[in-house]
């Protein structure tokens, strides 16, 4: 055979391939088209080379390495067409969909959760529900009159500062009713009690700011759970009781409470509550009676009724509960801490 005849059948053997592979748009087709040229048995790459043994022995080796190149050049094409029907998402199938393989595993999807601290803040409504007190609500948004002189906070007591606080106008801590984010809770009790004869028993729980530092255990944005009980007789004992009993369901094992002499302007006697961790206290709220001044300024007889407050810092507890030493951890939003809660 002429070297001229059997290089011509090997290009337009390359074309043919070429062809066939480009059209092929799905493994079946790609698979068919690898069988029809580089079929082991019949393939057309196999009938072309039966020739080889017939060109003219002076020309044998020039068709030989012509007939490798165009071999390889089949497989390159071959390979192509797998590379590009398996990654190309958008490659049209005969189907008329994307290439789906369906024996692959499928990818999880991740089920999410409540964040740790909506965790908590839930389960300390439940808890707090069957000790028969019921969530009331008040606004973050607070004016001067509630956040602090129905507070029994003066204008001129510190805790009014500019910087110790997010006040939302210009004209500040002026005491002429301008707006900050709260910066407790205890706002609600006398949101609540303007409304509500006694007796009452809630507890509100939301966010307060203060222009605190962020450290381990400070945030500039924090949960309070705030309580309040009024009724004929209320005492310090029964604020104890009900804490103990709080921390220890929440806890779920006897925890000891501690009472610390302390002052807010709107409790007296006032303490600072701790509870032991380890051979340690951690203080996670702020406690006392409420003030008959307070109770006067929204209509309340002291010489009739008495009661308690508390302010709990939600994330504290949190964090006594599952051991985590930094504050900043919750607002993170690092998935791998969120995840195991
Ligand atoms: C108060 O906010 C009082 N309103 C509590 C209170 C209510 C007293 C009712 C009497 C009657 P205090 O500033 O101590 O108190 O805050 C209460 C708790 O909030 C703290 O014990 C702590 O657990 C938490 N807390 C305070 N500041 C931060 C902060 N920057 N980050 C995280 N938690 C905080």
């Amino acid at each position: 055979m002429a070297l001229a005849d059997f290089l011509q059948q090997l290009d337009e053997l390359a074309a043919a391939a070429a062809t066939a592979f480009a059209s092929a748009h799905d493994p079946a087709a790609v698979e068919a088209a690898r069988v029809e040229f580089s079929g082991a048995k019949s393939g057309q790459l196999k009938t072309v080379q039966k020739q080889l043994g017939g060109v003219d022995k002076q020309d044998r080796r020039t068709a030989g390495m012509r007939f490798n190149e165009v071999k390889n050049q089949i497989d390159e094409l071959h390979q192509a067409a797998v590379q590009r029907i398996t990654s190309d998402p958008t490659e049209p199938l005969s189907r008329g969909g994307p290439y789906f393989d369906t024996t692959l595993p499928g990818k999880p999807h991740r089920v999410g959760h409540l964040h740790p601290i909506t965790q908590s803040i839930e389960e300390l409504k439940d808890l707090m529900g069957r000790l028969g007190f019921s969530v009331a609500d008040g606004p973050e948004i607070e004016d001067e009159q509630h956040n602090f002189d129905s507070l029994n906070i003066p204008p001129e007591h510190p805790a009014r500062d500019p910087l110790e606080n997010f006040y939302l106008s210009t004209a500040q801590a002026t005491g002429d009713g301008s707006l900050l984010l709260r910066s407790q809770t205890s706002t609600v009790q006398i949101r609540v009690m303007e409304k509500t004869p006694p007796p009452v028993r809630i507890i509100s729980m939301g966010r307060v700011y203060r222009p605190d530092t962020a450290d381990a255990t400070h945030y500039p944005m924090f949960q309070q759970m705030e309580g309040l009980w009024i009724d004929k007789s209320v005492t310090m004992a029964d604020l104890k009781t009900v804490l103990r009993l709080f921390a220890t369901s929440y806890l779920g094992h006897d925890v000891h409470i501690r009472f610390r002499p302390s002052f807010f302007p709107f409790t007296e006697p006032s303490v600072e509550v701790d509870m032991s961790w380890g051979d340690d206290w951690i203080e996670f709220g702020g406690a006392g009676m409420v003030d008959p001044y307070v109770l006067e300024s929204v209509g309340y007889d002291p010489e009739q009724v008495t009661g308690f407050a508390f302010g709990l810092g939600v994330e504290r507890i949190c964090m006594r509960r599952h051991s985590i030493t930094d504050i900043r951890e919750f607002y993170r939003n690092d998935i791998r801490f969120l995840h195991q809660f």
